[in-house]
């Protein structure tokens, strides 16, 4: 599995005083669980499923798609790794999907959320707008629009980081802000209903770059531009660095003729990230 291990190791870099076990699998969501394939390793995580079997029930129940796939795991050789070895390849792996529901906090304090809200306001006139932040996590971007915009929707598929969010506006105090469930290919509000659509770290491949697991960013941009109205701005904020996008398969896509989005720097933590926006 290509990069597999260097995502594990980045992921106990970040999340290193969290402990993960088997049944952290029963608090993933459906659509987290479609992106499973693709990423978990294949024996290990059969091992993982014969040693727990409620995990894979729950897992066939909750997202029926994934089934074959499951099989297949069931299936695979074992690996010749212990168990608990097994397990924690397999969690740490997919420690970045666990974190949204076992510990949002872990994941609302990491330091890439210090970055130039510019990025925004510099290409999106806030005031007076109906803004929606499309993944909106734990809700930072979301917060800041709401201190500029006279109403805000973050529009996040994870329930416990909606209600995180929902936390967050009660705390400091954002009648304007208001959360809602859905996903950047599927967002349930009309035709032309938002004059800014912010997207931070929330539009990329998900899953293999088959397509196992949800890679839909064509899907994703017509659903953005079908909900901004005509002369409203898309900004997107990516988590990769300005100088190495042109490799990216997002990249391609969002700067393609077919959807013609400008691709310059904004300043992240770790630098000149790459943003891409449009007004429509
Ligand atoms: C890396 S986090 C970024 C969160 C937030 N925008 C930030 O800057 O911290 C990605 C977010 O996108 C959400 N997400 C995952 N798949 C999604 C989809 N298909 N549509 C919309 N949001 C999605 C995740 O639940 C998560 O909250």
């Amino acid at each position: 599995m290509t990069n597999e291990h260097d995502r594990a190791a980045e992921h106990r870099e970040r999340f290193g005083d969290l402990v993960f076990d088997a049944d952290d699998l029963l608090l993933l969501e459906p659509f987290q669980i479609r992106y499973l394939e693709g990423r978990v390793p294949l024996a290990d995580f059969g091992e993982l499923l014969r040693a727990h079997r409620h995990v894979g029930r729950y897992l066939r129940r909750a997202c029926p798609a994934v089934a074959p796939w499951l099989q297949q795991t069931l299936d695979a050789e074992p690996p010749g790794a212990s168990l608990e070895e097994c397990e924690q390849r397999v969690l740490w792996e997919i420690a970045d999907l666990i974190v949204y529901n076992k510990a949002p906090h872990a994941y609302d304090a990491l330091p890439h959320h210090r970055w130039d809200f510019e990025a925004v306001t510099s290409v999106a006139a806030l005031a007076g707008t109906v803004a929606l932040d499309v993944g909106a996590g734990t809700g930072q971007t979301a917060v800041e629009l709401s201190r500029r915009a006279r109403t805000v929707f973050a529009i996040e598929p994870v329930g416990r980081l909606r209600q995180f969010v929902r936390d967050r506006a009660q705390r400091r105090k954002r009648g304007n802000l208001y959360v809602i469930d859905g996903m950047a290919h599927a967002i349930p509000l009309p035709s032309q209903f938002a004059d800014v659509i912010v997207c931070v770290r929330s539009l990329r491949n998900r899953g293999n770059a088959v397509g196992v697991g949800g890679w839909r960013l064509d899907d994703e941009v017509a659903e953005l531009e079908r909900v901004v109205r005509p002369g409203g701005t898309i900004v997107i904020c990516s988590g990769w660095l300005h100088d190495e996008a042109a490799d990216r398969p997002e990249h391609q896509t969002l700067t393609s003729p077919r959807w013609g989005y400008r691709h310059d720097a904004y300043a992240g933590y770790v630098g000149q990230l790459s943003r891409y926006h449009k007004q429509c």
